[in-house]
Formats: structure tokens, sequence, C-alpha cells
């Protein structure tokens, strides 16, 4: 049995990239073809054996405190209508447990992850970023991306980062890995990273694509973290010094990321998750494969 049972997801940010439809609603909770953004990575989390989560919340974000809560007057309306499938739908969703913690300051990435730190208590912890879904395909064999770093950790200990290699001309939106191959050359011993460099000052193209497995002594350097990239408390640069301490693996997940965070990711995502339901899949594809005539 693993140890990582518990999980932080950061859902403090404003999502201004989706305004307006941010200027009221979580980012988190815009959905998918029919579910919010959040439950697809709290369900990725849950899959993967993580028993508690801790989701960041901040200002505005009440909406998802009510998802995940229960709603006795939707559920009184939906029994009185014999309406089981949907019912099962939303209690599903408040039997998760999940806990919240609020950033009062947007602060950056590493100072959201600070404020799990009396949650952990000390233990190792994954971290999932709602920008980043990513889809394990079961014919596949594919397991969710969080459960192959447990898988990893769980082998070789230390923090693993998930990662995946992106287009040189993507460097400048990620986490960049710089390392020494481990046996495969899906494992890194992560030697250097950076936070969102310049193509030319980039040392890989292995991205941190918003899955991690942290050691609790990341707290202690986020606490001495200053301001990096952008003048925010950055994850990347206290990984980096936690990578001199202790061993950081960067792992290469399998599986489909889609960058929900970002108009074009979060279209490809409602498309190809649509084309891959068994009620909406075949007329979707119809209608598309009509559109491109037009
Ligand atoms: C964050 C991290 C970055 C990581 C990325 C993954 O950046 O700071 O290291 O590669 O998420 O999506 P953000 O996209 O939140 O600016």
């Amino acid at each position: 049995m693993s140890r990582i049972k518990k999980a932080v997801i950061p859902a403090a940010g404003f999502g201004t990239r989706f305004l307006p439809a941010t200027k009221a609603t979580p980012k988190e909770m815009l959905p998918i073809v029919d579910k919010p953004t959040i439950q697809y990575i709290v369900e990725e989390a849950l899959a993967s054996g993580i028993e508690e989560i801790l989701i960041i919340s901040g200002h505005a974000k009440r909406a998802i405190e009510d998802h995940f809560d229960s709603a006795p007057s939707l559920e009184r309306e939906l029994e009185e209508k014999g309406k089981e499938d949907l019912l099962a739908i939303v209690r599903e969703t408040a039997d998760i447990n999940v806990h919240y913690i609020r950033q009062k300051k947007m602060r950056g990435l590493g100072d959201a992850i600070l404020c799990a730190k009396s949650f952990m208590a000390g233990e190792s912890f994954a971290v999932l970023l709602g920008d980043d879904v990513v889809y394990a395909d079961p014919q596949k064999g594919e397991k969710p991306a969080l459960r192959q770093l447990i898988d990893i950790y769980d082998s070789y200990g230390g923090s693993v980062l998930g990662c995946q290699q992106v287009a040189p001309d993507k460097v400048s939106a990620y986490g960049i890995v710089a390392g020494r191959e481990i046996g495969t050359s899906k494992l890194m011993k992560v030697s250097d990273m950076i936070e969102k460099p310049e193509i030319q000052e980039a040392p890989s193209n292995i991205a941190v694509l918003g899955r991690y497995i942290i050691s609790p002594a990341v707290f202690e350097l986020l606490e001495h973290t200053p301001p990096g990239k952008g003048g925010e408390i950055q994850l990347t640069d206290a990984l980096k010094k936690l990578a001199s301490i202790e061993p950081v693996w960067a792992y290469c997940f399998d599986g489909k990321r889609y960058d929900v965070g970002d108009k074009l990711g979060f279209l490809k995502a409602t498309v190809e998750y649509a084309l891959r339901r068994d009620d909406l899949g075949v007329k979707f594809r119809e209608y598309l494969a009509d559109l491109m005539k037009e």
C-alpha cells in the first residue's frame, strides 16, 4: 500500500483567460461536456488511491464547495420524479471527502502549495493542477497519470514530477527539467529546473505538466523561496532546491494531456471527450464530418 493518501488541488486563481465566463464562475467549474473540469481532476486523484483532497480555494470560489456538497432540495426533486440515474450523479460528488483552505493573497503556485503545510502533517503528498486534464486510455491499459507517479514513488521514494515532452516553441509556458536518464528514457533524476525559460535557455523540452508527488521537505524551502518568474513564489524554484537535497524524479507519464487553461486546449478537450462518450460520440462525429464539408 502506498503512503500517498493526500492530495492538494490549487484552485484560487482568477482564471482571467476565460473572462467573462469566469467573472462570477470559478474557472474550475467550467464544464468539459457536462462535468466541471475540477471533477475530472478529483476523479483522477481518487482513481489513483488518494483518500483526502485539499482544495486551495479563494475569492468567488464558493461554487466549488457547493459542487462537492449535498444538494438536499435538488436530491428531493429528483427522488420524487424517480430520476435515479441523475440522483446517483448528484450524490456521487457529495460523497467525496474534500477539504478547503482559502489562499488570501495570490502570491503564486508555490505560495498556494505552502497553504497545505499543516494539512499534510509531515507526509509526502500529491499535487494536481486543474489546468492539466489527462485522459488515460483504458484500451491502451493506461493508468491514471497520478497513479503512474505514485507507482514510481513507491519504487524510488523522493519526489516525482509528472512530465511530457512539449514542442520547443512551448517550453516558455512550463517548468522545464534537466537531468540524467535512469534505465528508461521515461525516468530522469532531476538536476535542474527552470520556470518558463526562453527557448534558448531551456535545458530540455521536458515539461512538468501539473502532476507531482512531493516530499514534505518542500514546505521549509517554500517558506524561504523569494518571488521568481513573474514576481510569484514558484513551486519550480523550491523543487530545484529540493533536488539538491533529496532525489527528485521526472517521469514521463502516459496519457493524453489537455491544457484546459488555454481556450484552444479547452476546446480540444471538449471535442475529444464528447467524441469518446457512448451517448454522444456517434452523432457528434457525424455532425463534425458534415460541418467539415460546408
Ligand atoms: C504551472 C507551473 C509550471 C508547470 C505548469 C503546468 O504554471 O508553474 O511549472 O509546468 O503549471 O501546467 P502555470 O501554467 O500555472 O502558469
